[in-house]
């Protein structure tokens, strides 16, 4: 059955998060719109991946019921959300005889969100576009709240705008299809709501671990359900990161700093996890959570198959690259700590110090493997 989780903009209705178990009724949800998508063009922007298991299906739902349906797929991975992508779709689009009428469809991870509604947010100075996202990772974070953007020269999101989407339209059956490293990397995000602001969730989580991991239809809406309704209630209240969206950066600071280190070969999930891991063990060192906190925090990760320890990183490049990173205001990091479960903070007085011990922390070097 399907459900909706209506989010607002500036406390006026915005757009609907659709959670459904098929693609049946996208048409449907895009011509009920404000402005029916019958009198558009619309292009779906998928990367090559995505586009084999579900560019077709999706085409032919659109095609004979809009004025125009295309689609425009790039290469797949994280290398391709640069500004030659968006110059590549640009193109399309202007050969295709796009105007500011019509829409974009980003049929995808998170990089095809990103992307797609980058182009959307520019084109023509912004046109319409709908997330249709295929990754948990997507699903439970970066489809929600109009963050829109690329990597540049190596740093990740460093050009970007805020652009709300029409529609977020979520197919929960797509995560029967992923790969296993991908599906269970998506619980660095859906974790992080429940350590950031719902304790009930986070215990939740760890009840229902074994029905998640089987990737049970049912149990997977009522997670995405529970994990977009925390993010709504931070991007309602902070739509633009004047304040408490910076919660959801938990994890973030140090994790983007090892994403980067490792060439992005950990994915983005994977980096949050072990970066939350960091922030907890902070967390402790203050005495804010207890040491058997710190640790029930650490080792929840590990059923969801997710990394809690990284080999090969050298301690003082992660704490550069940690404070390179775009989390700074005034020089300071703004670094996301737990006073518990289900309650994170903002704290701009966190040391070089204390940044290095949790990278070490979190470091599995070879001295730990001889001792
Ligand atoms: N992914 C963090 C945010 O949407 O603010």
């Amino acid at each position: 059955m399907s459900e909706r989780l209506p989010i607002q903009y500036n406390k006026k209705p915005c757009y609907d998060i659709v959670f459904t178990q098929s693609f049946d009724t996208l048409w449907d949800e895009l011509e009920a719109l404000e402005n029916s998508c019958s009198n558009k063009r619309l292009c779906i922007v998928t990367d090559s991946k995505v586009n084999e298991l579900y560019g077709e299906e999706v085409l032919g739902l659109l095609k004979g019921k809009c004025l125009k349906a295309v689609k425009y797929v790039f290469p797949n991975g994280e290398e391709h959300k640069t500004l030659d992508t968006v110059k590549g779709i640009y193109k399309y689009l202007i050969e295709e005889g796009f105007d500011r009428k019509d829409m974009l469809l980003a049929l995808g991870g998170g990089v095809v969100g990103d992307t797609a509604g980058y182009v959307a947010a520019t084109f023509l100075r912004g046109i319409d576009y709908v997330q249709i996202p295929t990754t948990l990772l997507a699903q439970a974070d970066s489809s929600i709240g109009g963050k829109t953007g690329v990597d540049f020269d190596g740093y990740k999101n460093m050009v970007g705008a805020f652009k709300m989407p029409r529609l977020v339209y979520m197919n929960l059956s797509v995560l029967r299809t992923l790969e296993d490293r991908q599906y269970f990397s998506g619980f660095g995000e859906v974790m992080k709501h429940g350590l950031i602001k719902d304790a009930l969730f986070y215990e939740w989580l760890i009840d229902k671990m074994y029905e998640i991991c089987d990737r049970e239809l049912d149990i997977l809406q009522e997670m995405l359900i529970r994990s977009c309704t925390v993010k709504k209630m931070v991007v309602e209240k902070d739509p633009t990161e004047q304040g408490d969206r910076a919660l959801l950066n938990f994890g973030h600071t140090i994790g983007h700093a090892i994403e980067k280190a490792k060439g992005f070969s950990l994915y983005h999930g994977e980096c949050v996890a072990l970066g939350a891991v960091a922030a907890a063990y902070i967390s402790w060192k203050r005495e804010l959570l207890t040491m058997e906190e710190y640790y029930e925090i650490r080792d929840m990760f590990v059923p969801f198959y997710l990394p809690i320890s990284v080999e090969n990183i050298d301690p003082q490049e992660i704490l550069r690259l940690t404070k390179a990173d775009k989390k700074m205001e005034s020089g300071k990091i703004k670094f996301v700590l737990l006073k518990k479960i289900g309650k994170a903070f903002i704290d701009n007085t966190v040391t070089d110090e204390e940044i290095l011990a949790a990278i070490k922390e979190i470091h599995f070097s070879d001295e730990d493997a001889h001792a």
